[in-house]
Parts: C-alpha cells; sequence; structure tokens
C-alpha cells in the first residue's frame, strides 16, 4: 500500500494509473475505520483495478460547537486495516494541504440540503459537497463508494457530482450493522455502555415503522409519532428528527404510497446518531 498526505503525490499516482488504463475505485472517510466502511472497500476492491482510500476529517462539514476536535482518530489501525483490505493508495491529507491560505471557494446543493440533518445543521452539506467535490478533482476515480447510512448526503453528493458532470459514478451500498441492529459508525464510541443500550431503539423503531406500514398504516405522522413513542421511552434520548420523506426530494409526504423513507437522528449522550429505511407500502 502507498501513502500520501501530497495533492500533488495522489495527482502523480492518478496520472500513472491512468495512463496505465487502470479504473480507479475511491472511498471516501473520515477514518476510524469499522466494517460499514470496510463494506465500501472491499465493493470497490472488488470492481476496479485500483483501490484508492482517503481519510481525512474535514473541518468544513463540522459546525461551531460540534466534535471536529474529540472525532474519533486512529490512523495506525486504519491503515492496517486499508491493507488488509487491499487499498493500493492510502490519501490522508492535512487541513492545510486540502484548505491552504486564501482558500475562498465554497459548493452548495440546494434543496436535497434544507431538511432533515440540513435543518440541524447549517452549512455541514456544503462542507461535505466541497470536501467531495476537492477528492473527487483529486483522485478522478471510475467510481466512488459512498453508504446509504448516510442516505441524505448520497443523494446530495450524486446531485452535485450529475449538476457538475463530474465524470464519476457514485455507488450507494446498504448500511451495515451489529448483530444487534445497531448502525456501524465511528460516533458509536462515544457511547456510555447503557446509552449504547438506548441506541438500541433507533434501528428497533424503524423495524417497528416497517411492522406498521406491513400492516396497512399509510399516515406519516402515525408512523412518525410511532417511532418517535418509542424512542422517547428510552433514557438518554432526545430527538432531533424523525420524517418520512420522499426517496428522491427528500422532502415531507403525507402518505406512504410505493416507496418512501423513514429517517431519524437522535442524540444520545454526546453522540449524534442517524439512521434511516425504506419503507415499502406494497398496494
Ligand atoms: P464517514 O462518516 O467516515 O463515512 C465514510 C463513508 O462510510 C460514507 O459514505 C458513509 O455513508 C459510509 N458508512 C458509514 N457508516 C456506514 C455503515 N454502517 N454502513 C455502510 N456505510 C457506512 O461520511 C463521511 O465520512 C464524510 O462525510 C465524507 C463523505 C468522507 C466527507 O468528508
Amino acid at each position: 500500500m502507498q501513502m500520501t498526505g501530497s495533492v500533488s503525490g495522489m495527482r502523480e499516482h492518478v496520472t500513472r494509473l491512468r495512463e496505465k488504463g487502470h479504473r480507479i475505485g475511491f472511498v471516501p472517510t473520515m477514518g476510524f475505520l469499522h466494517k460499514g466502511h470496510i463494506s465500501l472497500l472491499e465493493r470497490a476492491r472488488e470492481e476496479n483495478d485500483v483501490l484508492v482510500v482517503s481519510i481525512f476529517v474535514n473541518p468544513t462539514q463540522f459546525g461551531p460547537g460540534e466534535d471536529f476536535e474529540a472525532y474519533p482518530r486512529d490512523m495506525e489501525k486504519d491503515k492496517a486495516l486499508c491493507s488488509e483490505a487491499g487499498t493500493d493508495i492510502l490519501f490522508s491529507p492535512s487541513p492545510q494541504e486540502m484548505y491552504p491560505a486564501g482558500f475562498r471557494t465554497t459548493v452548495s446543493v440546494s434543496g436535497l440540503t434544507e431538511g432533515l440533518c440540513g435543518a440541524s445543521r447549517p452549512g455541514h452539506f456544503d462542507g461535505v459537497c466541497l470536501v467531495v467535490a476537492k477528492l473527487l478533482n483529486i483522485v478522478q476515480p471510475h467510481r466512488a463508494y459512498f453508504g446509504l447510512k448516510d442516505y441524505q448526503q448520497f443523494k446530495v453528493i450524486d446531485r452535485m457530482v450529475n449538476d457538475l458532470n463530474m465524470d464519476t459514478e457514485i455507488v450507494g451500498l446498504p448500511t451495515v450493522r451489529e448483530p444487534d441492529g445497531i448502525a456501524m459508525s465511528s460516533r458509536n464510541s462515544y457511547l456510555t455502555k447503557d446509552e449504547r443500550k438506548s441506541a438500541l431503539v433507533l434501528s428497533r423503531s424503524l423495524e417497528h415503522a416497517k411492522r406498521l406500514v406491513s400492516q396497512g398504516v399509510r399516515e406519516a405522522s402515525t408512523i412518525e409519532a410511532g417511532v418517535r413513542e418509542m424512542i422517547g421511552e428510552r433514557p438518554f434520548t432526545a430527538i432531533d428528527y424523525v420524517s418520512v420523506v420522499d426517496v428522491e426530494e427528500l422532502t415531507a409526504v403525507q402518505t406512504v404510497e410505493g416507496r418512501a423513507l423513514l429517517a431519524l437522528s437522535v442524540n444520545i449522550g454526546r453522540a449524534r446518531l442517524i439512521d434511516n429505511a425504506i419503507l415499502e407500502a406494497c398496494d
């Protein structure tokens, strides 16, 4: 595995690989890797000639008072995991390398970024779009892989790549969960033992909502209320949002017809956790 922290170093690799006609698969991450990340690495490894992974805790996507400083980091372990998963090039730039003095540009996708996480994290998706646009320009991958755990992020990035005619195929892959159902997340490391028990309610409430839909419930408000009630019963939980939205536009829907997305965000202790599920009405 080759490693570089410089944009010019990464570009040299890319030029060489593209000259040889290699197809590049890319997985951008903020590190502290878990099996959710590894599932993306494995798929990218399978589908491309070369696997590039980036590890960069991106300051521009954290708001004031959020957990940028505290965000978990373990570069040595991440290197070992990347190497084990068959990574060819690990790109881990410093904040100064990505945002040198004088940096002025912003990237913003409207509409899709206004609701859900965008409502409580103003500017967050601008930061995500900015860093992903930069990473895609630096790495120039044929395909880039994202997790559907961050469904809104996936949709926003897919929109940006289409709108800006970027020559990368965006691939979304399913959420990897712990055996008990909790969606894997670097932020799960913030949870105490008791908080982790409460966090089980996220995936369980999504299952409950799916059951409601299979029993014929169609009103979004009824589903949201059921989920809110379940979460509210658990200690340490503070709901940010529970919303049934259109799978493409991410706008609220009144009734579930065909497919809809149930997305939720809950603060548990100092961890802000998100999860989602597709609701499917079969009639
Ligand atoms: P990070 O949270 O490190 O996640 C990197 C990628 O792993 C994202 O595409 C995310 O959706 C995916 N992922 C996280 N948990 C997952 C799980 N349990 N199952 C499947 N995939 C999972 O998301 C980011 O970093 C950043 O915003 C980034 C896109 C790198 C831009 O800075």
